[in-house]
């Protein structure tokens, strides 16, 4: 059987995200899979520009990945205590496209934050979107790495062994899921 197909999806853009990390130890504790990551550098959502010229090329790519995609991890930062702009506007985005790409898709949400909840208020804020798209959330064990600064070394592993397991646990429940 060819290898499923993992997409991820970081609401921080930076190079040193430290949820674009975890997502990278998500993948690992998936197991083999064809990984992809998700770009979401796109345009603000904005009705006209939509009306204009339809959904922006950037927008149906991940569109595209996402509807191939067998299983999903999404990690979100938390801003100002709720979900990171660039997360809300990809949904938004996607929201956008007819069919539902979403609908019934294996998901599993994370997060890391710098502080103490570890990004707990975003990472409900997105599940709470994802319903809206009647997304098949994996339950389970939160992963909500708090103080992120100090829970990766150098090569951007997890550090701390209750993280890691409770990573491991969650992405084989997404990986059964996916194997049904
Ligand atoms: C605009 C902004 C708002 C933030 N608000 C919060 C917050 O509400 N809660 C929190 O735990 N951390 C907050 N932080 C700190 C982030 O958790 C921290 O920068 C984290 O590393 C961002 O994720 P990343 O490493 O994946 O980019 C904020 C950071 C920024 C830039």
């Amino acid at each position: 059987m060819a290898e499923p197909k993992l997409l991820t999806i970081s609401g921080s853009l930076r190079k040193g995200s430290y949820n674009r990390m975890l997502l990278s130890e998500a993948a690992a504790a998936f197991g083999p899979a064809e990984v992809t990551e998700a770009d979401l550098h796109l345009p603000l959502y904005d009705g006209d520009l939509e009306q204009a010229e339809g959904v922006p090329a950037k927008v149906a790519v991940l569109t595209e990945q996402i509807r191939e995609a067998d299983a999903i991890v999404i990690a979100s930062p938390e801003y100002n205590k709720g979900i990171s702009g660039v997360l809300k506007n990809a949904l938004d985005w996607v929201s956008r496209v007819p069919g539902n790409v979403l609908s019934q898709k294996p998901i599993v949400v994370v997060s890391a934050a710098a502080g103490r909840t570890g990004g707990e208020v975003a990472q409900f804020m997105t599940l709470s979107c994802l319903a809206s798209f009647q997304a098949c959330i994996i339950p389970g064990p939160g992963v909500l790495v708090a103080g992120a600064g100090n829970e990766f070394d150098d090569s951007g592993k997890l550090t701390s062994e209750s993280y890691r397991k409770a990573l491991a646990a969650r992405m084989e429940m997404l990986r059964k899921e996916v194997s049904k």
